[in-house]
């Protein structure tokens, strides 16, 4: 126990080929998308630069287009074809290296063509046909492809990077060339796992033929692909040596195809380090370094894996996204001051959030490091924030370290709704940034007051020279008829009391929350309905969370009724009324009212015009979740 809390393993310089690294911490691929015009552009390089800083060994930097413009995806898309577009990128790998990490390019080819019409094997995407190039490149295109693909790795040695990434997984090219499911091909490519290994292994030797033998090759590895009649471990084993054989540096140890990305990108439901064994099965099979990845945030459990020698480096994507100086803090044995991801996959998933892009619902800088600094105040102010949940919390924090005199009132106890955010199924890991907000706060010299009502004059009597409300929200009541019974009540007060009676629940709202308490409340004995006016459920939920909590819930017998609404409310039952004016009825012997809340945002009219600057902030501004709170609060308090 001591040993690892001293993370000597994890802290431990190590090698990828005749890349050193400082330790053993490795991002993997998190493509921000945040180039503009197909270049690197401030945003970016702050993003990287923190993360550099924070201490990790080395990050994978996302792919240029390799192939302009057959290939190109548009101006997310990084460019390196053009010496001004390959500066760009020289400039982002000197500034990681100026902070002492490594940066390996990511080495893809997109894995689908367009064709003209709807052939055998063609799916339709947007107003295109589209098949995977894996089935329908030719051996002459299969030869382009790879020389392509050399080319960029030795342009990525010229731009400066310490080594490629050559992507076998996620469902792309090379992994499903490698998949006895999606190969289908009859030639030198297929059958076999040596004719389907052939693409990766062509590619690595021609990599080094053309980068140079010693310019590092990782290969980021499909191990499984947890689909019946999918690449599996006996097969991946087999694939690895013959990776090694060819030249490869490391195995990235992944796993999932396109149909099963909740294994390769871990949500809340799975339990922490889901592919750490295939990891340590790879490293029975090869003599070079094996990274385990997938949901790893717990410095702790990475330096078991590293002790129990189940690898040799650790990836950490979504945890250094959460909180960019996890290796610093763990290397400085500051556990305690770790912001944890809780495996959410909302704010960094997808499109991320409308206006910032991928971001973090517990580290309101993702995203945001190139404009938000936390810089001293010129004129320190005496600042007032009015609720004790993440909004306030956050903001009484930063205007603290700004140097602010900060008086944080909560009525009740701190952590606001953020108390209750975490009792559903799978969702332990949300109660983290509660902890780590309150231990921020034990480290500030903010002056908390809990347990307290405040009112106008109260505040008014502080002469604070700055209020920030950051009062949340209140459960919205819509009129309907029998609204106020008494078997009606809101989904907030059910978390409150940790339960509900009731042998038949209907909840009101299939929105995140409204489908999580059916997920909690749901049992064989407890008949649960959910009713949704809009066309789905779940609809701002991102894509892997989505499907495992709709799996959950149709496991659970949970009924759905979408493009629904309530028309009344009476004593065991509840009245419906479809779009299409349809009405039916179900029976309920308690209706949990699970919608949209309304912000309780009243000081903010009431102290106008009597304190200098009065700023709502979080729910109390806009209703949302815990992301768009923290960066609210955040935002606020950088602007005092
Ligand atoms: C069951 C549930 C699950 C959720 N799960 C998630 C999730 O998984 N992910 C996610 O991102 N978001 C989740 N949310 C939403 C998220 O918790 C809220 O968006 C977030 O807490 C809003 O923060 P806030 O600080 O703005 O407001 P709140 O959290 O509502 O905090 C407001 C605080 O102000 C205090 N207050 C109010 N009036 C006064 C006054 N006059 N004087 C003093 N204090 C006052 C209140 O007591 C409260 O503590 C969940 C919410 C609920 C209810
Ligand atoms: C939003 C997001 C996008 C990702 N996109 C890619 C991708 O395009 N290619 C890839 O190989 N991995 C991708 N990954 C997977 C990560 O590289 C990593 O394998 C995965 O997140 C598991 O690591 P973690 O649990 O430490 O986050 C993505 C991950 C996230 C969170
Ligand atoms: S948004 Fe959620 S899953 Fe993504 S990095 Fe942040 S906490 Fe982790």
């Amino acid at each position: 126990m001591e040993e690892e809390m001293n993370f000597t393993k994890l802290f431990a310089a190590g090698s990828i080929g005749s890349c050193r690294l400082k330790n053993r911490i490795i991002m993997p691929l998190f493509p921000t998308k945040y180039a503009t015009d197909s270049r690197v552009n401030p945003k970016m390089l702050e993003f990287y630069r923190t993360r550099a800083k924070g201490g990790v060994g080395l990050i994978v930097l996302d792919c240029p287009c390799l192939d302009y413009p057959r290939a190109y995806k548009g101006p997310q898309e990084l460019r390196f074809d053009l010496d001004d577009y390959a500066a760009g990128l020289t400039e982002l790998v000197e500034t990681i290296h100026a902070e002492g990490s490594k940066a390996f390019m990511h080495l893809n080819y997109p894995h689908e063509k367009t064709v003209m019409e709807k052939i055998t094997g063609a799916t339709k995407k947007k107003d295109a046909w589209v098949v995977p190039l894996a089935n329908f490149m030719s051996p002459k295109d299969a030869e382009n492809i790879i020389t392509i693909m050399a080319d960029g790795a030795a342009k990525a040695r010229t731009i400066g990077y310490d080594g490629v990434e050559i992507q076998a997984s996620y469902g792309d090219l090379i992994a499903q060339l490698l998949s006895p499911l999606l190969n289908k091909r009859s030639d030198d490519m297929g059958g076999t796992i040596e004719n389907r290994a052939r693409f990766l292994t062509r590619l690595i030797q021609t990599v080094k033929a053309t980068a140079g033998r010693d310019f590092p090759v990782m290969v980021k590895l499909v191990c499984d692909e947890f689909v019946p009649g999918g690449l599996c471990i006996d097969e991946s084993q087999k694939i690895a040596g013959l990776a090694e054989a060819a030249g490869a540096d490391a195995i990235v140890a992944n796993a999932g195809n396109k149909t099963t990305k909740h294994v390769t990108i871990p949500p809340n439901e799975s339990p922490p380090g889901p592919l750490i064994d295939l990891a340590a099965q790879i490293k029975t099979a090869v003599n070079i370094p094996v990274v385990a990845i997938g949901k790893i945030n717990d410095p702790k459990l990475a330096e078991a894996v590293l002790a129990q020698e189940k690898a040799d480096f650790v990836a950490m994507a979504r945890a250094l996204v959460a909180d960019p100086d996890l290796p610093q803090k763990a290397a400085s044995g500051l556990l305690e001051n770790i912001r944890r991801c809780n495996y959410c996959l909302q704010d960094c998933a997808e499109k991320g959030v409308p206006g910032i892009g991928r971001c973090c619902g517990v580290n309101p800088f993702a995203g945001n490091e190139y404009s938000w600094k936390i810089f001293p105040a010129q004129e320190k102010k005496k600042v007032l924030v009015i609720g004790g949940g993440p909004s306030g919390v956050q903001a009484a924090i930063v205007a603290n370290r700004k140097g602010h005199n900060v008086e944080l009132w909560e009525q009740h106890e701190l952590g606001g709704q953020a108390r209750l955010s975490f009792i559903a199924p799978f969702k332990e890991d949300t109660a983290d940034i509660l902890r780590y907000l309150k231990k921020s706060l034990d480290d500030s010299t903010v002056q908390i007051r809990c347990g307290r009502p405040t009112d106008v004059s109260e505040i008014l009597s502080r002469a604070p020279d700055v209020v920030i409300v950051a009062t949340g929200s209140r459960p919205g009541f819509p009129s309907i008829p029998g609204i106020d019974s008494e078997w009606v009540t809101d989904v907030r007060s059910v978390y409150e009391n940790r339960s509900v009676s009731g042998q038949k629940i209907v909840i009101v709202g299939g929105g995140d929350i409204g489908c999580e308490t059916a997920d909690w409340l749901a049992k064989p004995e407890i008949q649960v309905t959910v009713v949704e006016i809009l066309p789905q459920v779940l609809h701002r939920m991102k894509k892997i969370p989505k499907e495992r909590l709709l799996r959950r819930l149709s496991a659970k017998g949970v009924t759905i009724f979408t493009e629904t609404e309530v028309s009344a409310i009476e004593k065991n039952l509840v009245r419906l009324k479809k779009k299409d004016g349809q009405m039916f009825t179900v029976k309920a012997d308690k209706v949990i009212l699970a919608i949209n809340a309304v912000p309780e945002n009243n000081l903010v009219e009431a102290l106008k015009g009597k304190i200098k600057q009065v700023i709502a902030v979080g729910d109390a501004a806009s209703p949302g979740n815990l992301g768009s709170a923290l960066r609210s609060g955040t935002a606020a308090a950088l602007n005092i």
